[in-house]
């Protein structure tokens, strides 16, 4: 028998027993299935998000450029938020994850904050999607939090002052010591509106000790929003669920920031040394606000039982991404590293080969 052929036809095979995910991603709340249509994976280890000799946002991403007065920072320093801030670092090789980046360091992309004061202002970071129309999702972040104490790490779903959903990591307060590491999770609302967003006073928030040191390792932190409820995750297991008016109810976008203002009620710092938190990635399932995202959701679902049709959104694997596998992001919007498109479609013939080799070896006669 022709060992092509067959190859060809047990990929074909494969594929309908993988699925497109046409109909969607789904997880699981209080073991009801809740689904989501559209994906963006943004995997920093691989993608050079500070590449500015294309378009802007490329891949999704942008880091941010602005300056937050004393008086708007609330606290004794202002901030800039700077490109120099922003830093990726690089793994050219697609299938590998766990190397230093080719500019030295964790591979990622780092966020600093400054120890030196410019113009009255601590040097801080920030990147957010340039897309606005996150409106529900399971929101997830790869994080290796600074361990110089003085700033705030945060990873957030911003649509204004008063919808917003935030894990925060205050680095003073974390105390390698005793084991201490708290992690604040809030939800900005008009009620901390009225504490003079100081939310850490309302019912929704709620500071959780981690169960592990978030400064020695990357873990995955998560937040999923939905109509009536956000729940926290860290590693997947559950941190707090917010509930009521809070909950916000409009589509935003997702940002992660380092920053520090000196505030001695919050950032505390600024640090002593440069500070750095690494963003390993962010995947985020959500449904989209967008009219034409919606209508291409109904043309693409067009049979929810057939096999397939939904996919299981894997908890905390950093290697894991659907933009890796074949079929599995039809008529999503994936973001390749382009320098690099050649070993992902390496990666995933090696992996589509692998694992269709280890099926059917019965078949093939080895
Ligand atoms: C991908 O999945 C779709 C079904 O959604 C199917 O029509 C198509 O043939 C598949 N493509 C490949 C290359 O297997
Ligand atoms: C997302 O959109 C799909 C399609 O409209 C819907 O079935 C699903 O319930 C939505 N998910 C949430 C969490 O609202
Ligand atoms: C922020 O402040 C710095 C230092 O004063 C200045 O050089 C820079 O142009 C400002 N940036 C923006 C975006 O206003
Ligand atoms: C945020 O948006 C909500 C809903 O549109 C609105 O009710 C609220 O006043 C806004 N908050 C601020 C601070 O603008
Ligand atoms: C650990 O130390 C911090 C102060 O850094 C304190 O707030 C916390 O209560 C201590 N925790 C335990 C378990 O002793
Ligand atoms: C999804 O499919 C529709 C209809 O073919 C097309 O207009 C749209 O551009 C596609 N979107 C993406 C992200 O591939």
């Amino acid at each position: 028998m022709n060992h092509l052929w067959l190859l060809a036809s047990l990929l074909a095979f494969f594929d309908l027993a993988l699925g497109a995910c046409e109909c969607g991603y789904a997880i699981s709340n209080k073991n009801e299935k809740v689904v989501f249509t559209d994906l963006l994976e943004s995997d920093f280890v691989h993608l050079d998000i500070t590449d500015r000799s294309g378009e802007y946002g490329r891949y999704g991403w942008a880091a941010q450029v602005f300056n937050k007065s004393m008086d708007d920072a609330r606290g004794p320093y202002g901030e800039t938020f700077t490109l120099q801030n922003v830093v990726s670092k690089n793994i050219a090789d697609i299938k590998v994850f766990n190397e230093p980046g080719e500019k030295g360091g964790e591979a990622g992309a780092h966020l600093v904050v400054g120890s030196e004061i410019v113009d009255g202002m601590v040097t801080t970071s920030e990147i957010a999607t340039t897309d606005l129309h996150f409106f529900y999702g399971t929101f997830r972040a790869a994080m290796k939090v600074t361990e110089v104490a003085g700033t705030c790490s945060a990873f957030f779903w911003y649509f204004n002052d008063t919808q917003e959903i935030d894990i925060e990591f205050l680095s003073a307060q974390f105390n390698k010591d005793n084991g201490t590491f708290p992690v604040n999770l809030v939800l900005q609302s008009s009620e901390s509106s009225e504490a003079g967003f100081d939310a850490s006073s309302t019912k929704d928030f709620k500071r959780v000790n981690l169960p592990f040191d978030p400064t020695a390792d990357f873990h995955e932190y998560r937040f999923d929003y939905l109509e009536k409820e956000v729940i926290f995750r860290a590693d997947g297991k559950e941190l707090a669920r917010m509930t009521g008016s809070s909950v916000p109810t409009e589509p935003g976008h997702l940002l992660l920031s380092h920053w520090s203002n000196g505030n001695p009620g919050w950032s505390r710092g600024p640090p002593k040394t440069d500070a750095t938190t690494t963003v390993g990635y962010v995947k985020a399932y959500f449904n989209s606000s967008m009219d034409s995202r919606r209508a291409d959701f109904v043309s693409r679902c067009t049979n929810p039982t057939a096999e397939g049709a939904f996919c299981d959104v894997p908890d905390n694997d950093p290697t894991y991404f659907f933009t890796y596998r074949q079929n599995m992001t039809n008529n999503q919007t994936t973001y390749l590293d382009d320098e690099n498109a050649g070993g992902y479609v390496g990666l995933w013939w090696s992996f589509m080969l692998g694992a269709t080799l280890a099926s059917s070896a019965w078949a093939i006669g080895l």
